[in-house]
């Protein structure tokens, strides 16, 4: 089959065989095929979600971080990183000041940072959920129990963020130092499903070692999983990780990996990353129109967004920011997309 056939083939059958996704994603450099791809998710997106694009106030609670992840820089071993913690105070007022503009969504993101016990999330989680019952709570805080997940659900988190990274073993090992383990994180993806979190995984594009087989194996992996949410961004790499100096992934297979996915699971949210954004100027807008349908603005206090800084020249400001919605309304606007307000949850098949 040639990539037009394979490329509505996915469309039709979400799925093709580890091979065939190989010869695709092969062809990603040529303009016209990107295009294909792009057009068809287009449509899959329109049918489902229209011209609505759902936005998540993210609050960056903590950089402090147990692990040691090769490419991040807020891994444990950066003696560099200047680390913070938000109080309990300080995270309700980053809900209070989202919710006045318009967000029905608080993701709470940070690192495996220990500080935090469970008791301390499901105080949290708890005293957003009672102030805000008509908000989705994401939780994105890493590998956990079982009963961890399940105490933060019953607390009253509807979703969990957590990529698989690389569903190809090898690899994760190549991007993770041996404490992480790629069967433990699939067993937290599986177990976040069960427990009935709407759950989001996805992976880094152009992370070091990666191939064309693992790119499909991500896509296998996620076809299994299911997942509500797909978190796709380029590896951009951090100067003081050790792999600092290694080639970030490129934005044209980046979109192109939104694309295929969108053609895979059509009901998935898939953010517009600000890794994509980073990277391209117009980044956010060329992944909407390829697919893409959530944007997560930084909705932290202003004072430690530079601090979670997970690869170099992160953005935080203008349409990166929470408070500059408009900006960002304007932007969807020009490509004839709406952002709306609303909890922006995955539409059923
Ligand atoms: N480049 C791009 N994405 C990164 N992440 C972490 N470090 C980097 C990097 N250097 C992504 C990981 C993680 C998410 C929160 O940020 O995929 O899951």
């Amino acid at each position: 089959m040639n990539p037009y056939e394979l490329i509505d083939k996915l469309r039709e059958r979400h799925l093709l065989s580890e091979e065939e996704f190989i010869t695709l994603i092969a062809c990603h450099e040529q303009k016209k095929i990107r295009d294909y791809a792009c057009s068809a998710a287009r449509e899959v997106q329109k049918k489902y979600y229209g011209n609505k694009v759902y936005i998540r106030g993210l609050i960056e609670f903590t950089n402090y971080c147990k692990n040691d992840c090769f490419y991040c820089g807020i891994r444990a071993g950066n003696a560099s990183a200047l680390r913070y913690r938000l109080t309990k105070e300080e995270i309700l007022q980053c809900c209070e000041q989202g919710y006045g503009l318009g967000f029905r969504t608080f993701v709470l993101q940070g690192g495996e940072d220990p500080y935090y016990s469970d008791e301390k999330i499901v105080d949290i989680v708890q005293t957003i959920r009672a102030k805000y019952p008509d908000c989705a709570i994401t939780l994105s805080i890493g590998e956990k129990s079982y009963e961890s997940y399940l105490a933060y659900y019953r607390a009253g988190a509807d979703r969990y963020l957590l990529r698989h990274e690389t569903a190809d073993y090898a690899h994760y090992q190549k991007l993770h130092p041996p404490a992480l383990q790629w069967k433990v994180r699939e067993k937290c993806l599986y177990d976040l499903k069960k427990i009935g979190y709407q759950v989001g995984s996805g992976f880094m594009v152009g992370s070091p070692y990666q191939s064309a087989r693992s790119l499909a194996a991500d896509m296998k992996f996620l076809h299994l999983l299911a997942p509500h949410m797909v978190g796709i961004g380029p590896f951009i790499s951090h100067r003081d990780t050790p792999f600092a100096g290694y080639e970030n992934g490129t934005f044209q297979l980046t979109v192109f990996m939104i694309a295929l996915v969108r053609l895979m699971l059509p009901n998935a949210l898939i953010p517009s990353t600000t890794a994509l954004g980073t990277i391209f100027s117009d980044g956010r807008e060329q992944a909407i129109v390829c697919g893409a349908n959530v944007i997560m603005p930084n909705l932290s206090p202003v004072d430690v967004r530079a601090k979670y800084a997970l690869y170099d020249n992160k953005l935080h400001s203008g349409k990166e920011a929470a408070e500059h919605k408009a900006l960002l309304e304007e932007s969807m606007k020009a490509i004839g997309y709406e952002i709306v307000v609303d909890r922006g949850d995955c539409k059923k098949i």
